[in-house]
């Protein structure tokens, strides 16, 4: 952790939570807790909870939660660093640059200028004689001189070590090298160069420096492209191909493009607002950087399927980053690269006018799975028309296409009006019930909000997130508790992880609080975290009793873990007699 604890700690008692959200979102009181319209997702009933007492957000819904750095982090679309330097600046507190961060800058520093050279590197092959191949690969794909410098194209030779050549002769190490994602080392332990024989594109921030490279082959072979790995500089989710050029435009709205070729051929034809995600699927993160310079994206991602499947995926990420979004549909052709090139800019201009707002577009794919001239078949369409238009949230636009629809499909548009009336009451009522669960029965819920976290073992997991939001309660607890379980006795690894970052603490001799996890842990983690100490509230009486219920399922776990995995229980149980004797010991 380059940020000095104690700094934090200052930071974080400055910053009151309640202060710092409702700058962001409007709070009522209700009891001890502050509750408004979470702004992570969209609601219309407040789930989103403050607790000044303990200084944290959680959402019930989403279950995105934290303390206050967390806040800023998601609000913002900050890192960590950024976030602490975000209210550190507000409460006129200077970050310390401790001896870490020296270091952590003049490393990146370092890191930034060999990506420099190495991008000039690539260049400058590319306009060697020898190499004319790749500048031949460019110019048959429709690219000027001008567009190729526009965007630092380059060409990575055929050869294992002209890079790492090259660079090392300027002064930069191979540690350096590999730190950079620019080489790879063998089984035998040899360095050698991971770009060979490509076109390079350099991918540049915001701020203009270069980053990462994305290599593409001249020909049919795999990986078309390979991508610079994530370093201490480069993360893929949080960065967009072309977003320096694009942040400067005068448009007012972002093109959305899937391939490097495909924005570099937007530009060239004088769209110079696009951008492309980085091989990945769009991130939230993509999505509120754009939302910083436009509120109107143009999705043209390519026309085949997956590339439609995507741009729904897409819609949703935008608009919850606030983003209107229209989708581009590209007739005849694959991809905008190839539509510009058959039917030159001014025809792309023209679909850009006509691209659907995501209304239409989902409307239109709804439409394109059935046969409008079958009863039938319509009925389907209107069933599912009226599902969709009952998921409006705005009243106008409801009317608004359920009259279109009703024309389209031909029918009267107060049958269709009773129909998407029936379907808005539906998910009144499973939003209610839903809620309802949420609020009065939270076990029920007894999985994490993020998809990628499950528990494998439910019961265990929710012993375990009991145990975690006893300690946090009363952190005299863990000394007992470290006595008879060890990290390893948690099935699930981020709680975990969360287990570990405690016990540190401990032995930090810092107070064990939400806040104080934060940078400790990622921030899904965070999520988790705030959601146990939100749901297993345990009263001061009862929780040596719930230690003992937690410790005992924890215990039993461990057991049927160990004889699954074919260990003898009874080295276990003694096992579990050293480590008590230890506890009643003096502890030291
Ligand atoms: P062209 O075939 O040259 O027109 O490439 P393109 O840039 O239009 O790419 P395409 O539409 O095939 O793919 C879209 C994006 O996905 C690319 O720009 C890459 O970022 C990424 N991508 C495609 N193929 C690969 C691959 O083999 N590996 C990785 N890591 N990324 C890929
Ligand atoms: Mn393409």
């Amino acid at each position: 952790m380059a940020i000095d604890q104690r700094f934090l700690d200052e930071l974080t008692a400055r910053c009151d939570i309640v202060d710092v959200v409702s700058r962001y979102v409007a709070l009522k009181k209700s009891g001890s807790n502050y509750f408004g319209l979470c702004p992570f997702h969209n609601e219309k009933t407040a789930s989103f909870s403050v607790a000044p007492d303990k200084q944290i957000f959680h959402c019930f819904g989403c279950g995105a939660g934290g303390g206050v750095i967390s806040f800023i982090m998601k609000i913002e679309g900050l890192e960590f660093q950024d976030a602490v330097r975000h209210l550190a600046r507000q409460q006129g507190m200077e970050v310390p640059e401790t001896g870490v961060s020296r270091e952590d800058r003049k490393n990146r520093d370092r890191l930034l200028a060999l990506m420099k050279d190495a991008g000039r590197f690539y260049y400058a092959q590319l306009h060697h004689p020898q190499n004319a191949a790749a500048l031949q690969y460019f110019v048959r794909r429709g690219l000027s001189g001008k567009t190729m410098n526009r965007f630092g194209l380059g060409y990575a030779p055929d050869s294992f070590h002209a890079l790492m050549d090259a660079m090392q002769a300027k002064g930069y190490t191979k540690a350096e090298l590999d730190a950079a994602g620019l080489i790879g080392r063998s089984k035998q332990g040899t360095y050698y160069d991971k770009f060979r024989n490509r076109v390079m594109f350099p991918i540049i921030d915001i701020r203009g420096d270069v980053i990462a490279f994305g290599g593409r082959v001249m020909d049919d072979s795999t990986p078309k492209y390979l991508n610079s790995p994530e370093t201490y500089i480069f993360g893929k989710s949080r960065n967009l191909f072309a977003m320096n050029l694009a942040k400067k435009t005068k448009n007012d709205y972002f093109l959305l493009a899937e391939g490097y070729m495909d924005v570099i051929a937007l530009h060239q034809a004088g769209f110079d607002s696009a951008v492309a995600s980085l091989g990945t699927a769009l991130t939230e993160e993509q999505a509120r950087l754009m939302s910083r310079y436009t509120n109107e994206v143009v999705i043209c991602y390519d026309a085949d399927n997956a590339g439609q499947k995507a741009a729904q995926r897409a819609i949703d990420i935008l608009n919850r980053a606030g983003l209107r979004v229209k989708v581009l549909r590209i007739p005849g052709a694959k991809d905008p690269d190839e539509f510009i090139k058959a039917k030159g800019p001014e025809a792309f201009r023209k679909l850009i006018e006509r691209s659907e707002n995501h209304i239409e577009y989902r409307l239109q794919r709804i439409r394109d799975r059935y046969d409008m001239t079958e009863d039938e078949q319509r009925i389907g369409y209107l069933n599912e028309a009226a599902e969709e238009l009952a998921a409006l949230d705005n009243e106008i636009e409801r009317e608004v296409y359920t009259g279109r629809v009703a024309k389209d499909a031909g029918v009267s548009v107060d049958s269709l009006k009773i129909q998407v009336e029936k379907a808005l009451n539906q998910r009144r009522r499973r939003q209610k019930t839903r809620q309802r669960r949420e609020v009065r029965a939270p076990a029920q819920h007894a999985q994490p909000n993020s998809r990628e976290m499950r528990y494998e073992n439910v019961p265990a997991a929710r012993a375990e997130e009991g145990m975690i939001s006893l300690i946090l309660a009363d952190n005299t607890l863990l000394g007992t508790i470290r006595a008879q379980i060890t990290p390893e006795d948690f099935t699930s690894p981020d709680l975990r992880s969360i287990f570990e970052e405690m016990c540190r603490m401990e032995d930090e001799e810092h107070p064990i609080t939400v806040t104080a996890f934060e940078g400790r842990i990622a921030p899904e983690q965070m999520d988790l975290l705030t959601r146990a100490v939100q749901r297993c509230y345990v009263s001061r009486d009862r929780r040596g009793q719930a230690m003992e219920d937690y410790l005992q399922i924890m215990r039993k776990t461990r057991l049927s873990r160990r004889t699954a995995e074919g260990q003898d229980p009874m080295l276990e149980l003694a096992g579990l007699m050293k480590k008590k004797k230890r506890y009643q010991g003096p502890q030291g």
